[in-house]
């Protein structure tokens, strides 16, 4: 891996209420990489995204970001109800201050590449919790992100449509080379998408395992039901139980 897209050097986050969320973490995502923050909850990983993302100042220590867009995708798609998939995805563009109708050509390719060609005059409501995260992914990638920050984005979504939304997602990050960093709590879906597995243990959270996915892309149903598969889950699954357990949890 080569430079670092993203960076965070001896970071610590203590809330306004006294909670130290992270302490002590230090992390560097190499460009192009596409790494899982994995770990029970409350161990701090949505912390460690809003930091990467610049949403929340780090208490302690540096965050460094290379030069470019970022897009984050929450674990809710937040659509806005009142306007069409195409004006949900457009906005960040008109905001950024592109012509409406420029914001809407963009905003029509991006809801293409996420699946959802045709779809554009839709409004929320009318599309299912699958259709509403694709919305909201085509609107993290709108601008071109050369970093793409996902907080448990398909958490609350069906088995099935989940299967479909990694493949989905994995292809993009084929073809467009951003990096990825996916918050997840499940081992499946970690190794399922990730080149890189960074498993956090609680109280304060903090880094326990580093561990890398030793499978090539790309990754489809061959390998969701390989042995090799099977192999890593419960390597990474060992890995889990053990930062867990670290905790005192
Ligand atoms: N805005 C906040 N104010 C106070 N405490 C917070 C805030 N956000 C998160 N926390 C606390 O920080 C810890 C880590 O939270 P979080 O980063 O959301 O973990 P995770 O995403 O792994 O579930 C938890 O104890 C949580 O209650
Ligand atoms: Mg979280």
């Amino acid at each position: 891996m080569g430079s670092a897209a993203v960076a965070l050097r001896g970071t610590a986050k203590r809330y306004a209420n006294g909670t130290l969320a992270v302490k002590g973490v230090d992390l560097a995502v190499g460009e192009g990489d596409f790494l899982s923050l994995l770990g029970p909850s409350g161990c701090g990983k949505s912390t460690l995204l809003r930091i990467m993302a610049g949403l929340v100042p780090p208490s302690e220590g540096q965050v460094e970001r290379a030069p470019g867009e970022i897009g984050f995708v929450f674990q809710e798609p937040v659509l806005m109800p009142w306007a069409t998939a195409l004006k949900n995805v457009a906005l960040p563009l008109e905001l950024a201050g592109l012509s409406r109708r420029e914001a809407a050509a963009r905003a029509g390719e991006a809801l293409a590449r996420v699946g959802l060609d045709g779809f554009g005059k839709s409004y929320p409501r009318a599309l299912s919790g699958g259709m509403k995260m694709r919305v909201s992914i085509a609107r993290a990638l709108v601008t071109r992100p050369k970093l793409l920050l996902m907080d448990e984005p398909f958490a609350a979504l069906d088995e099935i449509t989940r299967f479909k939304l990694n493949n989905d997602l994995l292809a993009l990050w084929e073809a467009e080379r951003f990096t990825a960093v996916f918050v997840t709590h499940s081992v499946f879906e970690s190794v399922y998408l990730s080149r890189r597995i960074v498993v956090m243990a609680s109280g304060p959270g903090r880094i326990a395992h580093d561990i890398e996915v030793e499978a090539g892309y790309p990754r489809g149903e061959e390998f969701r039901t390989s042995a090799d598969y099977v192999a890593q889950c419960r390597r990474v699954s060992a890995a889990l139980q053990d930062a867990m357990s670290g905790a005192g949890a």
